[in-house]
C-alpha cells in the first residue's frame, strides 16, 4: 500500500476526490496536494480535512504548464512519494493552442509536458518509490458516440509527433476538443516507453472514464460546452453508459496505484463503446498503443522541448 502520494491538479474534480478517497484509506499518511493557485488549494485542503477528518494533506504550489514550477516543486519535496498520480489537465483553459516558452501548445503544457518533468525530476532525485498514474483518455483511441475521433496519425514519426506537441499539424483548425485526444495518445505512449526503461517502477495509465461533476469542460465553446457539460453529461450520456460519478472516476486512479492487478505499461480504460464500468487494456481495442517505436518516438518528440 502506498503511504504518500503526490496528486497534480488536487484542488478540484476528480484530483480531489482521489485525494479524499486516498485519505480514507488509513495505510495512507500524507498525501500531498499540487496545485497552481494557492488559495483554491488551501479551500480544498480545509474542505478535504474536514470530510475525511484526517489532517494529513499538504498543498505543493506546481503549475504543470510551467516546467521552472514543476522542478521547483520537486526540489522542495523533503521525502521520497510512494506514488504519483498525474491527474491536472483537460483542453488547456481559454487559449489551448498558444504556445508556451517551452514551445508547445498549453494544451500539451497542461496535460503532458509538465508531467514528463515532473516523473524525469522525481526519479532523477530518487524521490519515487513505486507508483506513477497518468490520466489518460478514451479520447486517446476515440471516443465515437461523442463526436472524438481517433487520432489520425500519418506515420507515428518523431517529425510528426512534434508537430502535434507544438500544434504545428493543426494550424488554422486547432479544435481543442478533438487534439485533446492526440495529446493524450502521445503521453500514454510515452507512458510506455517509461515502463520499459524504469523496469523497478510501475508505470500505469488510466482512463477515469465519463465523469461528471467536474470542470472538465468549462473552457469550450459556449454551445459545446453548455450541450456537453449540462445535457450530454447529465442526462443522455448516463443512460448511454457514458458518464459516471465522480466517486467512480476517480476510484479507477485510487485502485490504479493500490491494485497490484493493474500492469506496469497498460493503458486502462472503459470497453468499447462505452465510458463507464469495468476497464481494459485499451490496446486490445487499438494495436498502435503498444508500438515500441510509436512509444519511443513520442519519448523523443516530447523531450525536444526540455
Ligand atoms: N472528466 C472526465 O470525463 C475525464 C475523462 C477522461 C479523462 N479525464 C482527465 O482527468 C483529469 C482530471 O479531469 P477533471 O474532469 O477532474 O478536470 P477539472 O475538474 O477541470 O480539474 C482539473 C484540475 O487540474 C488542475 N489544473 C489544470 N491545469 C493545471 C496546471 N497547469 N497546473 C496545475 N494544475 C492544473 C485544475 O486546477 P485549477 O482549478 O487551478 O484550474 C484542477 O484542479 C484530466 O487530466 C482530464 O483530462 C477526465
Amino acid at each position: 500500500m502506498n503511504k504518500s502520494i503526490l496528486i497534480t491538479g488536487a484542488n478540484a474534480g476528480i484530483g480531489k476526490e482521489t485525494a479524499r478517497q486516498l485519505a480514507l484509506i488509513k495505510e495512507t499518511e500524507v498525501v500531498y496536494l499540487a496545485c497552481r493557485n494557492l488559495a483554491k488549494a488551501e479551500i480544498a485542503k480545509k474542505e478535504l480535512i474536514h470530510e475525511t477528518k484526517r489532517d494529513i494533506f499538504e498543498i505543493v504550489i506546481m503549475d504543470v504548464s510551467n516546467t521552472e514550477s514543476v522542478k521547483k516543486a520537486v526540489s522542495s519535496l523533503k521525502n521520497p512519494i510512494d506514488a504519483l498520480i498525474m491527474n491536472a489537465g483537460g483542453t488547456g483553459g481559454k487559449t489551448p493552442e498558444k504556445l508556451t516558452k517551452d514551445g508547445v501548445t498549453e494544451l500539451t503544457a497542461s496535460n503532458l509536458l509538465g508531467h514528463v518533468v515532473l516523473l524525469d525530476e522525481l526519479i532523477a532525485q530518487n524521490k519515487l518509490n513505486n507508483v506513477a498514474l497518468f490520466a489518460s483518455s478514451e479520447a486517446a483511441r476515440g471516443v465515437q458516440k461523442v463526436g472524438m475521433k481517433r487520432p489520425d496519425l500519418k506515420e507515428n514519426s518523431i517529425e510528426e509527433f512534434v508537430s502535434i506537441f507544438d500544434g504545428s499539424k493543426f494550424k488554422g483548425n486547432f479544435d481543442a476538443y478533438q487534439i485533446y485526444g492526440w495529446i493524450k495518445y502521445g503521453g500514454t505512449l510515452w507512458m510506455g516507453n517509461m515502463a520499459r526503461k524504469y523496469p523497478n517502477i510501475k508505470f500505469v495509465t488510466m482512463s477515469p472514464g465519463g465523469t461528471r461533476g467536474t470542470n472538465g469542460m468549462n473552457d469550450l465553446p459556449f454551445l459545446k460546452r453548455i450541450f456537453l457539460k449540462h445535457i450530454g453529461m447529465k442526462l443522455i450520456m448516463p443512460l448511454m453508459k457514458m458518464s459516471h460519478s465522480v466517486e467512480k472516476g476517480a476510484n479507477r486512479f485510487v485502485e490504479g496505484i493500490n491494485n497490484p492487478k493493474y500492469k506496469s505499461g497498460v493503458f486502462y480504460g472503459s470497453k468499447e463503446n462505452v465510458l463507464t464500468g469495468p476497464v481494459i487494456d485499451q490496446s486490445n481495442i487499438w494495436k498502435d498503443l503498444n508500438n515500441e517505436t510509436f512509444q519511443n518516438n513520442a519519448d523523443i518528440a516530447i523531450h525536444a522541448f526540455i
